[in-house]
């Protein structure tokens, strides 16, 4: 089976997007994937993930210190088949920026994965509790969407 290839969108590409990717990574060990992520603004490029998502992380035991911020470029929509955003302004900078033939490529990570229409809030400017919800609500989208990974590669 080929690997289905998920990138994990949000706005810096340093708080939810690399923790998302850093989980099913995690969970997905033994399934054919291949996971990376990106922001839609530039401004951390090169940078490692929010130190608050690399603490909650390493405390259930994933490590996403490797990681370094990069930003969404035209080449994405057509290198990945499964392309998440964290939240609808997001999704809403992936439908102006894809071309019409990939379209259905993007989703809204909840929608897809728990059939909920809700974003994964932004935990920049909160305190370190945003962050543990954020994980929460990434650790069981990631983990619905491992169900069903055989599925969407067939
Ligand atoms: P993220 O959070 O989109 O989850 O990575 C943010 C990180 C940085 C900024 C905004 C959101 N920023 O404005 O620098």
């Amino acid at each position: 089976m080929k690997p289905v290839r998920i990138l994990f969108v949000c706005l810096g590409n340093i708080c939810r997007s690399p923790l998302a990717e850093g989980i099913l990574r995690h969970l997905s060990l033994g399934y054919p994937v291949d996971v990376d992520s990106a922001g839609t603004g530039g401004w951390h490029i090169g940078d490692l993930p929010d130190p608050r998502s690399i603490a909650v992380a390493r405390r259930h035991g994933i490590d996403i210190a490797g990681q370094r911020g990069r930003k969404i470029d035209a080449g994405d929509f057509a290198a990945f088949d499964l392309i998440f955003a964290m939240d609808r302004n997001n999704l809403a900078t992936l439908r102006a920026l894809a071309p019409p033939a990939t379209q259905h490529k993007l989703h809204l990570f909840l929608s897809y994965t728990l059939g909920v229409e809700r974003d994964v809030p932004d935990p920049y400017y909160g305190g370190p509790e945003g962050f543990q919800t954020v994980y929460s609500m990434l650790f069981e989208g990631c983990s619905s969407l491992i169900g069903r990974l055989e599925e969407i590669g067939s």
